[in-house]
């Protein structure tokens, strides 16, 4: 359920009593009927829109916080402006005329933050606000100096998406807006800020950073990350920021990066931000990758040594196209942004790998899909088009929206072959570039563009579009998603538990991708001892391939292979990529003795990571502090 919108009054920061509800912010737009409403925002964007932020901000690495002011021009006439905050004080809010506006902050809500509702006069063009963030602000990352690479100086970083921006930046916090943006960034010297933005490429004395922006973007975006960073080029319109002990295997492990740009721009158009740079992080980034425009931030677990990991590259590049030049207009819609891009990205592989390494990517995603749909049955979340609604977003965002998504895209690839797909793909990115679109929408334009089209009569004939939009399960005309090299994996494992020892297995030439099969595929009822057998031939505990390392520690939790349990800790206690902690975590929360074990290891390992993987990690244990 939305929270009632019932607003407390404050003026000047001073609560006084309350006032009149507001009415429905965005109900009575003329768009209501061809866009759906973001339930994720209090801000009635229909009606007034921001369109470009000047922030200036100074960050306090003592205090924890961010603080000074957020500067928005307005689009539109509205007698008032109806913003997102979640855990930001607010010191004042004048109008572009410098006097103070009345404002009025709504009651928190532990999801959707608080309305900031500023009183507007005729003509007002812009606000101006003086704000600090929170120290537990849920976007914003606050690292001391022992969990960096270099261990001396600390470290910042944000995570927008899904409805973060707000805990950082008071704004119109719904994927259906776009703004430009501007910032001012005052750091301690020595550090060095980056946004996804235009960046600098070495320190300054001052420690004064300028950021432009001038491509709209939308609130999930915005990102800035403070360290003691160094910048190495990789190409003409590209490079990578990371600490001075990791950016020079991160520029080697990237080296791919600008063949991946114009391979991108062969298949969907030129790439439209100008430079495409990485950020790598330390290691208790939450995610693999977030395709912060201009600047993707990465966690470090990719840098496996060998460039086996950089589909994750080529994944948030993907996203340059789906996602931050198309965007998903609401969180419901998300598998557009994240079904594409899955789909681009084995694109993306099989232009520079080859068709048989792709393969093996899709049938591994496929395998998790398969998985995933399974234990969701007739779950609405195992729907294309979710319904998230009185939910936190980044509940509902699974595998589905990624895997599923980039099935019933290569199932349209499939079935009107690759010209006539890929130019339509390329004409949906023209179309909409700089655009916010909904399921509905998209549908419309595929039946308009592709499935009406007469001269292909009859390829769409049986196709359910609706089935793929709106039903459970996988639909039975999905293209299959098969890899012939792991049909080489399989017969060795079945050659192991026929009983031949691992040493003898023939593994020449296996990458990656087939260890992660050979791994999947493994019996679920393996004796500790065979579990030795694997791990003396192929050194899987200490691997330095943090997938496989992963999915090994699973296996050996399942099948109590304790000789992994320093490697298991050490893994838990310095990785904060929640897709690795999530898997791990419940296999541990399998058995009374497995979970007292996890807990120890939680205990030492939470302050540690960032609050998205502690709200995951916390629901598994049952961890209440
Ligand atoms: N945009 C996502 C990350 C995200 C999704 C953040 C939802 C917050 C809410 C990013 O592009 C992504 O999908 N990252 C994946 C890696 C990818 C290769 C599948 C990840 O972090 O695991
Ligand atoms: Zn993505």
């Amino acid at each position: 359920m939305r929270p009632a919108r019932v607003l407390a009054l404050s003026m000047a920061g001073a609560a006084l009593g309350a006032c009149a509800p507001a009415p429905p912010d965005n109900a009575a737009a003329p768009e209501t009927d061809t866009v759906a409403t973001d339930v994720h925002t209090y801000a009635n964007y229909r009606a007034v829109r921001v369109d470009h932020l000047a922030l200036d901000l100074t960050v306090d690495f003592d205090t924890r916080t961010l603080s000074g002011t957020a500067a928005l021009a307005l689009e539109g006439d509205s007698p008032r402006l109806v913003l997102d905050t979640r855990d930001l004080t607010i010191h004042t809010v004048l109008l572009d005329d410098g006097a103070p506006a009345d404002y009025v902050l709504g009651p928190a809500d532990p999801i959707l933050g608080q309305a900031l509702q500023i009183d507007l006069r005729p003509g007002t063009r812009a606000v101006t606000i003086g704000y600090t963030t929170s120290p537990d602000a849920a976007a914003v990352q606050w690292l001391g100096p022992a969990q960096t690479a270099g261990g001396e100086r600390p470290f910042l970083f944000t995570q927008s998406q899904a409805i973060l921006a707000r805990t950082w930046v008071p704004c119109q916090d719904s994927p259906a807006v776009r703004f430009t943006y501007e910032a001012t960034v005052r750091v301690p010297s020595g550090l060095m800020a980056v946004m996804s933005a235009e960046n600098a490429t070495t320190k300054n004395a001052d420690g004064v950073y300028r950021f432009s922006m001038k491509q709209p973007i939308p609130s999930y975006l915005l990102a800035l990350a403070v360290g003691d960073l160094e910048f190495r080029p990789l190409g003409e319109r590209s490079g990578v920021y990371a600490e001075p002990s990791v950016v020079e295997a991160a520029a080697w492990e990237f080296a791919d990066v600008e063949e991946m740009m114009v391979a991108a721009e062969r298949l969907y158009g030129p790439y439209l931000w100008e430079r495409y740079d990485l950020l790598v992080l330390p290691p208790s980034f939450p995610f693999g990758g977030m395709e912060n425009p201009r600047l993707t931030f990465a966690t470090p677990t990719i840098l496996a040594g060998d460039r086996s990991l950089v589909s994750l590259v080529a994944h948030e590049l993907a996203h340059s196209w789906s996602g931050n030049l198309v965007t998903n207009a609401t969180w419901n819609d998300f598998w557009l942004n994240e079904g594409f891009t899955t789909y681009i990205e084995n694109r993306l592989m099989e232009e520079l790998y080859g068709a048989d390494y792709a393969a093996m990517l899709a049938a591994l995603g496929r395998q998790d899909l398969v998985a995933t749909l399974e234990e969701m049955g007739e779950s609405p979340d195992a729907h294309l088009l979710l319904d998230l609604e009185g939910r936190d977003p980044d509940d509902g965002m699974n595998d589905v929206a990624y895997e599923k998504g980039a099935a019933f895209l290569h199932t349209l690839e499939e079935r009107f072959g690759r010209k006539r797909w890929d130019e339509f793909l390329r004409g949906y990115f023209d179309a909409h570039a700089f655009e916010s679109i909904d399921t509905t929408a998209f549908v419309r334009y595929l039946r308009e563009n592709l499935l009406d089209d007469e001269s292909l009569a009859g390829t769409a004939a049986g196709l359910d579009v609706e089935r793929w939009i709106g039903g459970s399960g996988l639909p039975s005309d999905a293209a299959t998603a098969e890899s012939d090299a792991f049909d080489r994996v399989d017969a060795e494992l079945d050659a192991w538990t026929g009983g031949r020892p691992a040493v003898d297995l023939v593994v020449d030439g296996w990458t990656t991708h087939h260890w992660l099969r050979f791994l999947r595929q493994l019996p679920g009822d393996l004796e500790p001892a065979m579990m030795s057998d694997l791990d003396a031939a192929f050194g899987f505990t200490d691997s330095g391939n943090s997938e496989i390392q992963c999915a090994w520690l699973v296996r050996a939790i399942r099948h109590g292979y304790r000789k992994a349990d320093p490697a298991l800790e050490r893994f838990l206690t310095t990785v904060g990529r929640r897709k690795f902690l999530r898997p791990l975590y419940r296999e541990l929360a399998k058995t009374d003795e497995g979970l007292t074990r996890a807990k120890e290891i939680y205990a030492k390992a939470r302050p540690g990571y960032h609050p998205i993987s502690t709200g995951s990690i916390d629901q598994i244990l049952g961890w209440e502090g």
